[in-house]
């Protein structure tokens, strides 16, 4: 018998990609442009630069615990009370928390597949049952979801956009998912790429669902639009039995104080926000044109700041093909998807760079 509990045992720990440098030496490139964890090509905001270098000579003490300053921030943003917003070591740390708060064995998840991996590993991780119910022409099947609940089911996920489809999910359907739903479930919208969108369509899952009543969390983070991924901070908002259910699970000191005072920081420069939804627009439009010129039709329409291509049975080849040339994207086998790669929109530079490592790679080919 194992020492380790047995939900463990299906389970492979994470294994990280090399570093960017070890790559560039070991294949001996000039040059290597990561486009494969869906981050912003732009550094922290110019205000968060300075309130960390302002902090940093105070790292000798612990973060606030609480994080007051940045919850009330976000409070005050979405027009909630603190005691509806828990912050996290990334939207990541909180699923993890949710999950262990939750779920236990035997219990249920359900989330549309492909999707976000930690919905699934954090329930498997506990010894819950994931669901996972198939996309429909790359986009969450909300009735498909909604057909795989069941009596155990405490929560399902809806990712939107979906990660790694890029594809949201539009008001209609959401509203009509929310009339639908059963009472006992609590519904994560997860809008980890919020700040990217500008759609119509596209609800403000704080707005529209929590404050009407809906039982549901909403996920967000700093970690994308914002250039923070590196520190580790993201937030839910959600109703205060859940918050506290979260913050009983989650550690005292999880989001370290240049996590804090960086996103707090972060919050205040709607030009700078636009410039960069503007330019990743642009790149994404400029990556598709791109995809659609070697035959590869990206998943769409994508509203976030990476694509998805179908290439084949098995996209391995063209993946280690574009590492030779310095492109580094993510290959989609752990998602469920071995034929898909996903691409990150980069800075505009970046993109074309990875333009020409697609041209060359299928040159050779030809
Ligand atoms: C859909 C989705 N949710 C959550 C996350 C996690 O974000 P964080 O960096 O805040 O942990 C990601 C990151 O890729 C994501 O794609």
């Amino acid at each position: 018998m194992s020492f380790f509990r047995p939900a463990l045992d299906g389970l492979v720990p994470y294994e990280p990609g090399k570093p960017e440098e070890e790559v560039q030496r070991e294949l001996g490139l000039e040059r290597v442009v990561k486009l494969a964890s869906n981050e912003g090509p732009w550094g922290p905001f110019p205000a968060a630069l300075e309130a960390m270098e302002r902090s940093a000579g105070l790292l000798n003490r612990y973060p606030d615990g609480g994080a007051f300053h940045l919850a009330n921030a976000l409070a005050e943003r979405h027009g909630v009370t603190s005691a509806e917003v828990i912050t996290g070591a990334g939207a990541d740390a909180i699923i993890g928390h949710l999950s262990v708060a939750t779920l236990d064995p035997g219990d249920e998840i359900v989330t549309g597949w492909p999707s976000f991996i930690s919905y699934v590993l954090d329930a498997l991780k506990v010894g819950a049952a994931p669901q996972r119910v198939p996309l429909r022409d790359h986009h969450l099947d909300l009735d498909a979801m909604l057909a795989a609940i069941g009596p155990r089911t405490k929560l399902v996920y809806i990712a939107t956009p979906n990660n790694p489809t890029g594809t949201m999910t539009g008001r209609k359907e959401l509203d009509d998912y929310f009339e639908r739903v059963p009472a006992h479930l609590l519904t994560v919208v997860d809008q980890a790429y919020f700040e990217y969108i500008d759609e119509p369509d596209y609800p403000d899952a704080v707005e529209e669902y929590l404050k009407t009543g809906r039982r549901v969390l909403v996920l967000r983070t700093f970690s994308k639009i914002y250039g923070l991924a590196g520190l580790r901070v993201g937030y839910g908002v959600g109703a205060p039995d859940v918050i506290q259910g979260i913050a009983k699970i989650r550690r005292a000191f999880d989001v370290n104080t240049q996590a804090q005072v960086a996103a707090l920081a972060s919050l205040d420069d709607p030009a700078e926000l636009e410039r960069r939804r503007r330019l990743t627009a642009e790149g994404r439009a400029t990556l598709v044109g791109t995809l659609r010129e070697h035959g590869l039709e990206p998943a769409g329409p994508a509203v976030a700041n990476f694509l998805l291509a179908d290439v084949g049975d098995d996209a391995g080849p063209l993946f280690e093909a574009l590492l030779r040339q310095g492109a580094i994207v993510r290959p989609l086998t752990a998602f469920g998807a071995p034929g898909a790669l996903r691409i990150t929109v980069g800075t505009p530079e970046e993109n074309a760079f990875f333009a020409d490592a697609l041209a060359c790679v299928r040159a050779a080919a030809r």
